[in-house]
């Protein structure tokens, strides 16, 4: 199995190449104007490697054909299927713009296609193959790595990363849209130990990094979470507001915890007293699961002012809860 997978490596890389060379062909026209639309420079393409899948059924398949690949090794790499009719192959990936999926060392293990326009999915991704694995891999550690900073910016998608990266801000990973598990917390860890979560700010977002913040605390990450205003994702607003508000937006970054009590306040009015005491019920559990007694301390605070409830009556709760634990 090492040398198929030197095989699937080799393929990645010539699938690579092959649709950056469609990308820059009459073929690639309509993925060329796509970017343009979506303000990604020349320089980032070829940084990046993004390329075209052509509309054609076996692009792809003729080219691997014609380097001498077989029809198995293409099957293993995922970048070929089977017809429904099952009697014959096709491409997997077809009329989309292309984006290289790198492992850390830089090498091309999968891809995400995404469809020019709108049309479902939107992104087509790698199966889970040898080299790939949705779960294991994030997107943009290659290069966030090269920038040797101790805090990482972890966003959702493949051009909120690159939007980023073009702006400036090269210290930026992907989770690709899947939840952020065990396995993504590892494979930051080894370069990094502070994270500015920065999910989309839509629900979806919201609920994904509520569920990311304990899988990175668990692994001993400093957390902290910011979001762009209005619902929109990274890429949206620093491409309408450039990298000067962005980097505002960063430096607002809040610790998770004062992330969870405010969108636990979301579900409540503190104008009405029952509320209040539900509210700061709520906020005294997740505050009890702080370790250091001086941040259940800070936060006790903060929940007391937003709700007018003495910090003693507050602190008392958490002492409970904090007891209960031990
Ligand atoms: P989003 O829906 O936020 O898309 O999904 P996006 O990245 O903002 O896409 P654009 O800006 O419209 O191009 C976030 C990420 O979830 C994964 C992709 O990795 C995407 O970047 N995703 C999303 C999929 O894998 N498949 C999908 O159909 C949609
Ligand atoms: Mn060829
Ligand atoms: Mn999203
Ligand atoms: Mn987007
Ligand atoms: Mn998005």
């Amino acid at each position: 199995t090492e040398q198929l997978k030197a095989r699937l490596f080799e393929i990645h890389s010539v699938a690579g190449r092959f649709y950056h060379e469609v990308l820059q062909s009459d073929e690639g026209t309509i993925a060329r104007s796509y970017m343009e639309g979506r303000k990604l420079q020349p320089n980032i393409s070829r940084k990046f490697g993004l390329g075209y899948a052509p509309e054609r059924r076996g692009a792809l398949m003729e080219h691997l054909k014609e380097k001498g690949y077989s029809i198995q090794d293409m099957l293993q790499s995922g970048l070929v299927i089977e017809n429904k009719e099952k009697n014959g192959y096709h491409d997997r990936f077809r009329g989309r713009l292309m984006f290289p999926i790198f492992d850390p060392q830089g090498r091309v293990v999968g891809f995400g296609g995404r469809i020019i326009g709108k049309g479902e999915p939107k992104y087509l991704n790698s199966p889970e193959t040898i080299l790939f694995s949705k779960s294991r891999n994030l997107y943009g550690l290659n290069f966030a790595r090269a920038a040797r900073k101790k805090e990482l910016i972890l966003v959702e998608g493949y051009m909120d990363m690159i939007s980023l990266y073009q702006a400036g801000f090269h210290n930026v990973v992907a989770a690709l849209g899947t939840a952020f598990n065990q396995e993504h917390a590892r494979a930051l860890k080894k370069f990094a130990e502070d994270i500015i979560l920065l999910y989309d700010s839509d629900e979806a977002g919201t609920n994904a990094a509520l569920r990311a913040i304990p899988v990175l605390t668990a692994n001993g990450f400093r957390v902290r979470v910011t979001q762009v205003p209005d619902g929109k994702d990274p890429d949206d607003f620093i491409k309408q507001n450039g990298a000067v508000e962005f980097s505002k937006l960063l430096v607002n970054a809040v610790h998770y915890i004062s992330f969870e009590i405010a969108c636990i306040q979301k579900k409540y009015n503190l104008n009405n007293p029952e509320h209040r005491v539900r509210f700061a019920t709520e906020a005294a559990d997740i505050l009890s699961k702080l370790d250091n007694a001086i941040e259940r301390n800070v936060y006790a605070g903060e929940v007391s002012r937003m709700t007018g409830v003495e910090e003693g009556a507050i602190r008392s709760e958490i002492d409970k809860r904090v007891q209960k634990e031990d």
